[in-house]
This record gives C-alpha cells, sequence and structure tokens, in this order.
C-alpha cells in the first residue's frame, strides 16, 4: 500500500501492518496508509475480516509528538477520522497488539472490534504527560470499555499498564503466547463464523452508565489527586473528559474531547512539558562523546563514607542489583552508617513500597569494610567523606594506590573543584564528579561533573550508569555550585535581600510555592537545616568581598540557636513532630530589626516583584554558566531544575520558562536591578543581553 502500512492476507483476512520504524509512529504517512489500505481491504469481497497489527518492536508508540502544534498542521485524514473508520467496519477488526500500545496507539486498538496482545506487552494512554488529553476518542472509549474509577486511573496517571492487568480491567481480551497475528487471525475467523460478536467501544453504556450523574465520583477522585497534580491543567482536564464519557453522548463527548485536546496543545503548559520530554531525551547526547563510546563494565561499586549522602549513595547501587562496599573511617561510623540505611529501608516496607525479602536482598547486596584493600576490585569508587579538600585529596591518593587501574574514582563533592581532586591521581581522566542531591537514594537528579581531563570513556560510563541507578545525569563543568546550586544561590540571595526590603519569610515562600516549587527557600532551608551553611559563612566572613552586599538576617537566625526543622525552629516554628511551617513573630521582629539596623526603609513588596528578583537573577545566571560552557545546553539546565529541584514541569524548566516570559523582558528587569541594587550577582548575563537584541530566546541557541 505504501512504505508506512503494509496489507497481506491469510485465509480470508487481511492483516494490515504498520511499518514505520522505530515506533510506528502515527505521523501523516502512517495514517494515510491506514486509510488507504482500510478502503482497500473493505471494497475487496475476498476479505472478510482485518487484523491491525504492528512491524518491529511495537504495535505503536502514539502519535508523532514533532507534529504537535506544527504549522500548517499535519495533513488529513486525522488520526480520529481512521479510528472511526474501522469501529465503523462492518468485517471483524482485531487489533494484534505486541510490545507497546501507547497513547494513539492504544487509541488504534481501542477502536477495533477485539483486541489480542502478546505476554510482555504494556499499554498506556501517556498524553497527560504531555500536558495534553488523548485526543482520538481514548477519554470516550476508554471508559466505556473498563468503567469510570479504572479509566480515571488510567488516563490521569498515564500509567504503563502490563498485560495481565489489561486483561483484568477489560482493556485486552486475550492475552497471549507466540505469535500474535496467528492468535488475531484466528479469533478473526471466529468473528466471520459468528462465535463471536463485533463489539464497538462507542456504543458501549454498561460500564459507564455506573457514573453517570454521579458528579461526586468525580468531585472525589480529584480531591484525592489534588496533591500530586498541583499546578497542572491537563490531569483535570483528562477527569472532566471521563466525565462528560459517563454524561453525554459518544459524539457529544468526542466533541469535548477534541476541543479541550486542541486548546491544552496550544497551552504552555503542553509547550513546557513537550519541551521537558524532548529535553529528557537529549540529556545523554554529549558532543564530543561518540554514542559508540565503548564503555567501562561496572559490576561493583564502593562508597567511600557513609554519612548522609554515602549511605543513599550505596542505596542507588543496591537498589539497581549492584554489589556496593561501603568505606568509614571506623566500625562505629559504618555500623551507624548501615543502620540508617537499614531504617531507610525499612520505612519503605512498612509504607508496603518494598517487601521484606526485596529489603533482605538489598541490605545482602551492601557490605563493610575499614580497609582500603577491600575496594580494590571495584568498578567504581563514589567518594561521599566531608567536604574538605585536603581530606578529598588524601582520600583519592589512597585510593588511586589501591584500586585498580581501570576502575574510576568520583567525588560527591558540591563545592570543590574535581581537577585538583584528580590531580592526586596518576589516572585524571578516570576521574570524575557524581554530585547527588540530597536524600540520594530519592533524588533523581545526578550532575555528573566533567574535570579537564575526564575521558570520553569515563563520562559515558558514568552517564549510562546514572540511567541505570535510576537517575537522570546531566552533564556539567566544573564552577563554584556547579549549575543547580550556583543558580540557587543567586537566587537565595535575593530573597534575603527581599527580606531587608520588606517582605517576610512565609510571603516569599507562598509565591515560590504558588508558582509550583515545591516549597519556597525559607521551608527548604529549615528542611536541610540551617547551620551548616552559617557555618561556612562563618568560615568566609574574614575573605568576603567588601563591596558585595551581604545579608545578615539568616546569620541572626542562627544564633538564636533556632536551625530549622531539627530544632522545631527556623524561619519558621514547628510543632513537636510536625514539618508544617508557621509564620513565627520571633522571626518577623527580627527581620525587621535587621532592616532598621541596616537602614531600610521597608515597603510594601508585591508578589510579582518577589516573583521576578527570585527568578530573573536564577535565569541570569543560567545564562552565564551556558554562556561560559559550564552546561551543553539550555534545556540541561531545565532538567538540572526539575529533577533536582522540582521546577514545576508544566513550566518546562527555568530556561524554557525565561523563554516564555521573553527573554527582553528578563534582560531589561536584570538591568533596572543591576542598576537600582548595583549587586555583582545581578549583572545582566552578555548571553542574556545579545539574545534580547535579536529577539531570540534560549531554544533558539
Ligand atoms: N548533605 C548534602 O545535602 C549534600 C548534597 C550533595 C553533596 N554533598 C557532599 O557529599 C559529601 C558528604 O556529605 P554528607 O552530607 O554525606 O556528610 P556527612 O558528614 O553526613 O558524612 C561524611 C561521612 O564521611 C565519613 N568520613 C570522614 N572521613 C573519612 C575518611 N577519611 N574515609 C572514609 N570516610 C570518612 C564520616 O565518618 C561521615 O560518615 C560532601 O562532599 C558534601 O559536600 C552533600
Amino acid at each position: 500500500m505504501s512504505d508506512a502500512v503494509t496489507v497481506s492476507t491469510r485465509d480470508g483476512v487481511a492483516v494490515i501492518r504498520l511499518d514505520s520504524p522505530p515506533v510506528n509512529g502515527l505521523g501523516f504517512a502512517v495514517r494515510n496508509g491506514l486509510h488507504a489500505a482500510l478502503e482497500s481491504v473493505l471494497s475487496d469481497d475476498a476479505v472478510r475480516a482485518l487484523v491491525v497489527t504492528g512491524g518491529g518492536k511495537m504495535f505503536c508508540g502514539g502519535a508523532d509528538i514533532r507534529e504537535f502544534g506544527q504549522a500548517p498542521p499535519p495533513g488529513t485524514p486525522h488520526l480520529p477520522t481512521v479510528i472511526d473508520a474501522i469501529e465503523a467496519s462492518t468485517k471483524p477488526v482485531v487489533a494484534a497488539i505486541h510490545g507497546f500500545a501507547l497513547g494513539g496507539g492504544l487509541e488504534l486498538a481501542l477502536g477495533c472490534h477485539l483486541r489480542v496482545a502478546a505476554t510482555g506487552t504494556r499499554v498506556a494512554l501517556p498524553e497527560v504527560t504531555l500536558g495534553i488529553v488523548p485526543g482520538a476518542g481514548g477519554t470516550q472509549r476508554l471508559p466505556r470499555l473498563i468503567g469510570v474509577p479504572a479509566a480515571l486511573d488510567v488516563i490521569v496517571t498515564g500509567k504503563m499498564v502490563p498485560a495481565a492487568d489489561a486483561q483484568a480491567l477489560g482493556i485486552l481480551d486475550a492475552v497471549v503466547d507466540g505469535d500474535v497475528v496467528e492468535a488475531a487471525v484466528r479469533e478473526a475467523r471466529r468473528m466471520i463464523e459468528g462465535e463471536v460478536p463485533i463489539r464497538r467501544t462507542s456504543a458501549l453504556d454498561d460500564r459507564v452508565s455506573e457514573s453517570r450523574n454521579a458528579p461526586e465520583i468525580f468531585a472525589a477522585f480529584r480531591k484525592k489527586m489534588a496533591r500530586r497534580a498541583r499546578g497542572f491543567e491537563a490531569p483535570f482536564a483528562c477527569v472532566e473528559c471521563v466525565e462528560a464519557a459517563a454524561n453525554l453522548p459518544f459524539a457529544e463527548g468526542v466533541a469535548k474531547e477534541r476541543e479541550t485536546f486542541t486548546k491544552l496543545l496550544a497551552s504552555d503548559q503542553s509547550k513546557a512539558q513537550r519541551h521537558a520530554f524532548f529535553a529528557e531525551r537529549l540529556v545523554s547526547k554529549i558532543a564530543d562523546v561518540p554514542k559508540d563510546t565503548p564503555l567501562l563494565p561496572i559490576k561493583t561499586a564502593a562508597v567511600i563514607g557513609c554519612g548522609t549522602m554515602g549511605g543513599g549513595i550505596a542505596m542507588n547501587f543496591a537498589n539497581a542489583g549492584i554489589p556496593v562496599k561501603v568505606f568509614e573511617v571506623s566500625q562505629d561510623a559504618l555500623d551507624k552508617g548501615v543502620g540508617l540505611i537499614t531504617k531507610n529501608y525499612a520505612a519503605t516496607v512498612t509504607k508496603g513500597r518494598l517487601s521484606q525479602a526485596q529489603m533482605d536482598t538489598r541490605l545482602g547486596l551492601i557490605s563493610t569494610t575499614v580497609s582500603y584493600d577491600d575496594v580494590a576490585d571495584a568498578d567504581i569508587v563514589i567518594e561521599a567523606v566531608f567536604e574538605d579538600m585536603d581530606l578529598k585529596k588524601e582520600v583519592f591518593a589512597q585510593l588511586d594506590t589501591a584500586c585498580k587501574p581501570d576502575a574510576i574514582l568520583a567525588t560527591n563533592t558540591s563545592t570543590l573543584d574535581v581537577d585538583e581532586i584528580a590531580s592526586t591521581t596518576r589516572r585524571p581522566d578516570k576521574v570524575i564528579g557524581t554530585h547527588f542531591f540530597s536524600p540520594a537514594n530519592v533524588m533523581k537528579l545526578m550532575e555528573n561533573v566533567r574535570g579537564a581531563e575526564s575521558s570520553a570513556q569515563t563520562i559515558a560510563t558514568i552517564m549510562k550508569l546514572s540511567k541505570r541507578i535510576g537517575k537522570v545525569g546531566v552533564l556539567v563543568g566544573i564552577c563554584d555550585g556547579f549549575v543547580g546550586n550556583r543558580m540557587l544561590y543567586a537566587y537565595r540571595r535575593q530573597a534575603d535581600f527581599l527580606l531587608e526590603e520588606g517582605a517576610l519569610p512565609h510571603q516569599i515562600d507562598k509565591v515560590i510555592y504558588d508558582f509550583g516549587m515545591p516549597m519556597g527557600p525559607y521551608a527548604m532551608g529549615d528542611l536541610a537545616g540551617l547551620d551548616v551553611g552559617w557555618r561556612i559563612r562563618q568560615r568566609q566572613a574574614a575573605t568576603r568581598p567588601a563591596h558585595l552586599r551581604y545579608s545578615a538576617v539568616a546569620d541572626r537566625v542562627c544564633e538564636l540557636g533556632r536551625f530549622g526543622q531539627k530544632t522545631d525552629a527556623g524561619w519558621f516554628r514547628y510543632e513537636p513532630g510536625s514539618r508544617t511551617p508557621i509564620p513565627d513573630p520571633v522571626v518577623n521582629e527580627l527581620v525587621l530589626k535587621v532592616s532598621a539596623e541596616n537602614g531600610f526603609a521597608r515597603r510594601e513588596i508585591g508578589d510579582q516583584e518577589i516573583l521576578e528578583r527570585c527568578m530573573y537573577p536564577l535565569v541570569n545566571e543560567g545564562a552565564k554558566i551556558l554562556e561560559e560552557g559550564l552546561a551543553q545546553r539550555a534545556s540541561d539546565i531545565d532538567v538540572v531544575w526539575m529533577y533536582g529541584y522540582g521546577f514545576p514541569r508544566y513550566r518546562g524548566g527555568p530556561m524554557f520558562w525565561a523563554d516564555l516570559v521573553g527573554i527582553k523582558t528578563i534582560y531589561e528587569a536584570m538591568r533596572r536591578l543591576h542598576d537600582a541594587h548595583g549587586d555583582y550577582w545581578l549583572e545582566p548575563a552578555p548571553l542574556l543581553k545579545r539574545l534580547a537584541e535579536q529577539g531570540k530566546g534560549f531554544g533558539d541557541l
């Protein structure tokens, strides 16, 4: 028929096969080919039934996302037209599914009269993760097939449903071992013989009628999802569409779905979420590290230092089934560290998210030592001792002697120069930074810090390892704070200045929370603990450049013995056992006092000003980082912020958000801020200036 769709005939049954590698995406060629194939076999009297299947790895990976929002719009036939034509067929149509049926792929299958899948198949409607609703009848057909509660769960989460579960729900009619097309042809023959009736999903009513005129079902579901979906438009739009499926005739429900789909597709949120999708895929591409760079095999690992970070890092290896040895200065320290790991796992078991057997297996993969000789065979060693250059150098010199020559030596330093650490070894090419985020067993981000001499092989191996242990690795360069914390600093700094000038902690936190961050800077400080930063600032006091503005407000909070949640008081106060920050008059008075002492006439500061003053310098710093070549691309910075700091995915990360705001707007605001406050950290990045003058954005780079 066409290259993208082929037709063969078996036993009076036409087998229409999507043949568009790699995922049989439903771009124009496939839709058009499918439609043409359908017309031809429907008018062919020798054909009595149809099987729709996919060639290669899967049935169908769904719509071609690149076509979304394309101008001019992609050509007809549109997917709903093709699916409607399939469903309307008077000859039986059976879907033969293997691998995946995702998004439009599953919608296509839902349009068939019967669904047969191979064992191991997974199905999903993941549109919600791209900020849209399924747009080819999925929100209307799925509830008719499996009922409202199950459909809500599948559509609103976008989760992968394994074949067995899909069969239990009623999405799939049969799951078979062996040749799925053969099995589908057999079913088609039974339908020809009238043993199995044609069942058109759109005509089903039993399952949806259970939830008709029952707004309480949907209200309860919205309430249940409210926290997880905070700020996102698409999950709520999905619920609306499913509610329409329950209450409206199919055609009206489809119209509602189409209208919602079109509206969301054009929304900033969907643009941001699609950007995030592509950004994540791009992150592993490194300009000077070819894709086929041979990797070092990682079969065993070692972690040096089993404190807050080391323990979490060791868990990551154990979780991925990689044996890991933890090294500490003393048996006491080891006992303490492993005790914490055990407690962490036990908590997950209590929550029902891990079985006791799994916990035992994982703990069994973690062994301990106080001797460097015992880490000699590790393929990778990650150092997580105290943040002290002399100590790290000493540890690396020891490791260099003890470890086999091709072992990678990585440091989890958050501020120190990886090159200086590497210089104490005879293998600087095998030294790299692996900057995990706290808690290291939970947070998905790994900033992989490339040293001047880190080899392509070392980089490629670490990037691959990140994925293997369930992390998102982003390659960054060496600078103070690397990408994430350097940008964070620019933002935190302005927040404290805003306090001096007129804002209060809860006001700033609310603005940042409402923007979509998991919490504001002050709640975050209380969570992380305020004393560590305070001690660092005390050490730096003597060398702090006099011309730089300095806010002492954070120091003053610490001087009261308020170190955050661990002391039940920090920027906020906490009821014993509670993590809910409560604004505290003591701190508010302190803020006012610091303002007065430093001669600030406090003024009313609006929410918009707070947002701009915090977020624009963060973006500005990102621009400096890009220009200095410390991140490969703006979208990598977005990934750092989404995975390391919970930057709302529906804003696409700070750099994407900046493009939406407009670079010119941000540049001009930075210039005004810099003029007004003279702070070095507010100096507009040259890249920002250039983009503003050219009318371009980070996305154009
Ligand atoms: N805590 C965080 O949020 C965070 C985040 C990212 C990176 N980091 C970095 O991770 C590293 C560790 O930080 P942490 O918070 O886990 O510190 P920590 O104080 O909790 O743990 C450090 C551990 O190292 C051990 N240690 C000290 N000297 C050692 C030696 N010579 N050999 C073996 N073990 C030794 C200590 O006994 C202690 O258990 C630091 O470089 C830090 O900057 C920390």
